[in-house]
């Protein structure tokens, strides 16, 4: 959702803070400002709309130089994208200026509570409480932290928050609670953020916090209490990773340079996890072998890409362990009263480690007794500290709004923990572990191969630019394929499209059939011949209506050729490995629709990553 930024140091602070802001953008881009203090005041810019409109407020009024700054970038939630309603909000009083991540379920009777008081409010935010009221606390004479500590006791709901204190230059406050927020320590100077992204450029030095933590952020400190203002324990971590990664490094968009590094995100996120044999070594997953053996029953539970990634291991984890899977949109999870025992395990797929909706089920689930494993990309994130165990997909920052590099390497985590559980279970013998686990680690050449075929595609999308409609159809693990291809149209493209399992469509959707409308058809691997066979059944039925079929089908299957309008050939793989080389097409096609409509492919309209509200 939003990106915040606060630094404090001996750099220009509104330089430092833009440039943060920029790295973040993908987390909201309705409005974005900046507060820097400079002479005993506030200077203050804000403007709805992209940074852009900021950087051209910035130019007409240069910040005034400072050592300390904040800034943020919204996706609105109380309040329209306006110059008013961007942050940062600054008390009736002018001393603090603040910016805020989250929701203040509270806000109403804190607002009425302040105007009675005789403050008058300036947006229609929820967050502008927080500053009116930090603002009338160092007013009375409180200290900035004690003021936040207060402030925060008071607010119900899920925030981030970053203060200055105009009288207090050299000096910022944060808190966070279901929020995110990390701590980038410097070498005399000091950052905090929604993602290190914001800071990577000056340290990989970081510090997580943990839930309802307070930090106090000088030039050359750092102090971490509590609410109530006790010491509180936080975890320093280095990132692994450095600017590059998170910069475009040539291509137009960070989602077409994420689709291309799939291959070498796969490979990472295997490396180490398998020995020669191919037997299964996750060393983080710490759940003793004894309890994994008696999980009857497990639940997948994740939101949009992450869901569609859990759909796929839900074959791949049923057919090796016998173990029951469902997989649950997070957001339906808890309020359908799942049925959970201490034997069952929760399995969360979250390419951000923030999503709220994830998160809430998660706390529960393991109230209700459940094991809970993670599987995340983002270090240090939320969701991974509040599991009982994590494995992190090595994907690198992902940070085109799209995910791409996130489904792939969320699919390719299940598979190996799949193939841990069947290990562990003896569900399978070593030699059948060892063959699926080498069948797994051949993938990333053959995304790869998928990746330098791709042209087709992309000339298939200059074709189809104008379409109004596009379905998409698979079988099997091919539906949740479907249902990604189609997912990543919507949210880029902004075209109506629709996957539907290939067997479900005479029961309705083919009458959304008509000429020329392009189907996009996932064939399965031949060998299952029922399953392929019925598919090339199905590619008729709509061809026979009118439709464009696009056929993506392996290599040495020539019975699907004079069914096909446009084919791309897949490598051949077995049925489980096939969505991680059928996916990727699918992705280049939207990224290109979605290009060559002149559309943001990075920061599609309404959406922003990492979704910290429910
Ligand atoms: C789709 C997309 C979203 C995310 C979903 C979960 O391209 O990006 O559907 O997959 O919001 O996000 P994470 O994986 O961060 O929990």
């Amino acid at each position: 959702m939003c990106g915040i930024i606060g630094y404090v140091g001996p750099r220009d602070a509104s330089k430092v803070v833009v440039e943060g802001l920029r790295r973040m953008e993908y987390r909201g881009y309705d409005s974005a400002g900046v507060a820097v203090i400079a002479d005993g005041a506030l200077d203050v810019r804000k403007k709805a709309g992209k940074i852009t409109n900021l950087d051209a407020a910035a130019a007409d009024h240069p910040l005034a130089a400072s050592e300390t700054g904040i800034g943020h970038t919204r996706w609105a939630t109380h309040g329209g994208p306006t110059d008013f309603n961007a942050h940062p909000h600054v008390s009736a009083n002018g001393r603090v200026a603040l910016i805020h991540n989250g929701i203040i379920e509270n806000f109403a009777p804190l607002r009425a509570e302040l105007e009675q008081g005789g403050v008058t409010f300036r947006s229609e935010t929820d967050s502008e409480v927080a500053a009116q009221l930090l603002g009338r606390a160092v007013a009375d004479g409180a200290d900035l932290a004690d003021a936040m500590r207060s402030v925060c006791n008071r607010l119900h709901g899920a925030f981030t928050l970053v203060a200055i204190d105009a009288a207090e230059p050299g000096r910022l406050v944060a808190a966070r609670r279901n929020s995110p927020l990390v701590v980038g320590v410097g070498d005399g100077e000091n950052f905090v953020a929604s993602d290190v992204a914001a800071f990577i450029e000056f340290t990989r030095q970081a510090i997580e916090l943990g839930q309802d933590q307070v930090v106090d952020v000088t030039r050359d400190g750092v102090t971490v209490t509590d609410f109530d203002g006790r010491p509180a324990e936080s975890h320093p971590f280095e990132v692994t990773w450095d600017l590059s990664a998170a910069e475009k490094q040539g291509y137009d968009w960070f989602m077409r340079k994420e689709i291309y590094e799939q291959p070498q995100a796969v490979a990472d996120t295997l490396l180490g996890r398998y020995n020669e044999d191919g037997s299964l070594k996750l060393d983080e997953l710490h759940i003793p072998e004894a309890e994994l053996r008696t999980i009857d029953k497990i639940i997948i539970v994740a939101c949009g890409t992450a869901y569609y990634a859990g759909m796929v291991a839900k074959y791949a984890i049923e057919h090796w362990t016998r173990i029951a899977c469902e997989v649950e949109i997070a957001s339906e999870f808890r309020y359908r009263d799942p049925i959970i025992t201490p034997r069952t395990l929760v399995v969360t797929l979250s390419q951000s480690g923030e999503t709220a909706d994830t998160l809430m089920a998660i706390r529960h689930a393991r109230e209700q007794g459940a094991k809970v494993i993670a599987i995340c990309n983002t270090n240090g994130a939320t969701i991974p500290r509040e599991s009982d165990a994590v494995i992190y997909t090595h994907a690198g920052p992902e940070i085109g709004v799209a995910s791409t590099k996130g489904f792939l390497t969320q699919v390719a985590a299940c598979y190996l923990l799949g193939l841990y559980l069947a290990q562990v279970r003896e569900t399978k013998f070593g030699d059948e572990i060892g063959a699926i686990m080498s069948e797994l680690a051949a993938v990333p050449p053959l995304i790869q191969r998928v990746l330098d075929e791709i042209e087709p595609i992309k000339q298939l999308a200059a074709k189809h630019v104008e379409t109004e409609s596009v379905l998409f159809l698979g079988r099997h693990v091919g539906y949740p394929v479907a249902l990604e291809g189609a997912l990543k149209l919507k949210e880029i493209a902004y075209l109506h499209a629709e996957g539907f399992p290939a067997g479900e469509l005479k029961h309705g959707p083919i009458a959304l059939v008509e000429n020329q409308i392009p189907i996009f058809v996932v064939v399965p691997p031949q060998g299952r011949d029922q399953l392929h066979d019925k598919v090339i059944s199905n590619i008729q039925e709509v061809r026979a209506r009118g439709a464009f079929t696009v056929v993506l089908a392996e290599d040495d299957d020539h019975e699907v050729t004079p069914y096909a309008d446009f084919l791309f050939r897949l490598p051949k793989v077995s049925t489980l490995m096939q969505p991680l080389v059928a996916t990727v097409p699918l992705q280049m096609f939207a990224c290109e629709v979605a290009s060559l409509k002149g559309y943001d492919v990075d920061q599609p309209r309404n959406l922003a990553k990492s979704v910290t509200v429910e």
